[in-house]
């Protein structure tokens, strides 16, 4: 497909990704489905996006929410059929949305009917699927971790041998060497991509490559071949958005992903910027102070480094990542500004920004009891961190800060009971904020952190400088402030932040007094100082 820098549709586009089991319930089982969501979709469409990135929903015995397919032609019957799928594509479709697939292709199911027949025998057709290697039973290959805890490898015992998973035990790894695993997959793209869907997330994208004899997990080898045989073979034969998540890419290996000549994919999803407040080098519960200036500057290298030679994804949190107004805000009296100062500090970046599901009316973490969580990764580490003699509180306090199932509960709909997300009891509690944080309230209150989502939407379709300009962070060493410009040949904008709760004296600079505000957190400028949180965008040009 010919392509030229700016010119591709995902580019002022903005996604809204959706977790379906928290979403929205139709029959009251307790867990969103596909008609829930259907019935919501005029919600999005007065929000403005462009499409939705719905994380798994096919069959699945959902040991990882979904992320461990069973079938990837079908539809889990906890979420709806096929046809609603197609309902939904379709519904979506008329009203100018897109829907993205999320695309588990590192690993499968153990319950998948390839893995199944693979762990049978060694001489079985499907055995080479994945990825096996001798051992004895107590003596694993090599002493790789997978990320959900303990060994990547098991013993299959059956086969005599073990299998990887960088996941759990029932994510046991695809084969990628095997091009029969890599045709099977194309087909099963261009299935999805003839029911009409406009694109796919592809999941930890940048681990299918792996090389585990010789420890090498993300960026393996062959990686870039694979990628490019797939999107010749899938996405290049449609006008697909395709987003890659790649927690090993760096900005070298991300121009390759996401380079302008379309042979790998639209965009990367890359996380250097959440892992500004953790221990470098360990896990993510290992807490630190937020480095602020650090944060800053991953961003402004990454804002340079794809500049008109790959494509960012513009991301604070998503199903797997805290809420960015608890992690990175003010959850409590501030909650609003500081919920709409992180929107526009990133919407103001270059990339395809996405939407968490309840970020736009600034959702915030769950302290829960360790009885009230589900999460897969956050019950082992729990488990794990115990054993390992760590206070309870501190690996509480980890939890609180980072579990994943703080994205993970319901969306705040209204103030009924359970929030207007289900009748039934739901799979995970309610935020008990939710009589005050939810939809309806944000929809009635014109100054909501809702609105400003709305308006960051509108903004990037109405200003190329948004999708096109350049990027320089002003005071990179100012330990409070975050300001930066975004410049082309004929518009300019500066985004100024407050990241903080306390005021800080700054002088807007000259020539920017004259900028027609675009938008703003407080209802005036205060002369000489910002105000906790406060942020602003203005704009200089024609328009
Ligand atoms: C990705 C998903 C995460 C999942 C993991 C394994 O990181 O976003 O939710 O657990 O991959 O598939
Ligand atoms: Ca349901």
């Amino acid at each position: 497909m010919n392509q030229t820098v700016n010119d591709r549709w995902w580019k002022d586009s903005v996604i809204y990704q959706i977790y379906p089991r928290s979403f929205q319930d139709s029959n009251g089982d307790g867990i969103g489905d596909i008609p829930g969501i259907i019935s919501r979709l005029d919600y999005l469409k007065d929000l403005g996006i462009d499409a939705i990135w719905i994380c798994p929903v096919y069959r699945s015995p959902q040991d990882d929410c979904g992320y461990d397919i069973s079938d990837y032609q079908d539809i889990d019957p906890m979420f709806g059929t096929l046809r609603d799928m197609d309902d939904l594509i379709r519904e979506a479709k008329k009203r100018g949305i897109g829907i993205i697939m999320d695309l588990v292709l590192n690993h499968t199911s153990d319950e998948h009917p390839w893995f199944r027949e693979a762990r049978k025998s060694r001489d079985n057709p499907y055995h080479d699927y994945y990825v096996w290697r001798d051992g004895t039973k107590d003596v694993p290959p090599n002493d790789l971790k997978a990320s959900f805890g303990g060994s990547a490898w098991e013993w299959a015992e059956e086969a005599g041998q073990y299998y990887f998973h960088q996941f759990s035990v029932k994510q046991p790894d695809l084969n990628w060497n095997n091009p029969m695993v890599r045709q099977e997959i194309y087909r099963m793209i261009r299935w999805w991509m003839e029911r009409g869907v406009c694109g796919f997330r592809l999941d930890v994208i940048d681990q299918i490559a792996k090389e585990p004899d010789k420890k090498i997990l993300a960026n393996g080898p062959r990686l870039h071949e694979y990628l490019q045989e797939m999107t010749r073979e899938t996405f290049s034969r449609g006008d697909l958005i395709t987003v890659g998540e790649a927690w090993g890419a760096d900005i070298e290996s991300a121009k390759k992903f996401s380079s302008p000549d379309g042979k790998e994919l639209s965009m990367v999803f890359q996380f250097w910027h959440t892992l500004a407040d953790q221990q470098i080098g360990k896990t993510k519960w290992d807490l630190a102070p937020l480095n602020f200036r650090m944060l800053k500057d991953i961003m402004a290298r990454w804002q340079e480094g794809l500049y008109r030679e790959g494509w960012n994804s513009l991301f604070w949190n998503n199903h797997d990542l805290p809420r960015v107004v608890s992690h990175l805000g003010n959850d409590g009296p501030y909650r609003a500004e500081s919920a709409k100062m992180l929107a526009m500090v990133l919407h103001g970046m270059q990339g395809t920004p996405y939407i968490y599901q309840g970020e736009e009316i600034g959702m915030t973490n769950a302290p829960y009891d360790i009885e009230d969580y589900r999460d897969i990764e956050l019950l082992n580490a729990y488990r794990e961190r115990i054993r390992e003699g760590i206070p309870e509180d501190e690996v509480m306090r980890s939890i609180h800060a980072k579990g994943r199932d703080n994205a993970r509960t319901p969306m705040q709909w209204d103030d009924s009971r359970c929030a207007g997300f289900t009748e039934g009891e739901p799979w995970i509690k309610v935020n008990p904020n939710y009589s005050e944080i939810n939809v309806k309230a944000a929809l009635a209150d014109p100054d909501s952190v809702y609105y400003c989502y709305r308006k960051l939407i509108a903004l990037r379709k109405e200003y190329p400088v948004f999708k096109d300009g350049s990027f320089t962070l002003l005071m990179p060493d100012s330990e409070d402030l975050f300001v930066y410009i975004r410049e082309t040949d004929d518009e300019k904008m500066l985004v100024a932040a407050n990241f903080f709760g306390r005021e800080i004296k700054w002088d807007l600079p000259e020539e920017w007094k004259k900028g027609k505000i675009l938008l703003h957190n407080y209802d005036d400028m205060k002369d000489g100082m910002l105000r906790p949180y406060e942020a602003f965008m203005t704009y200089l040009g024609e328009r």
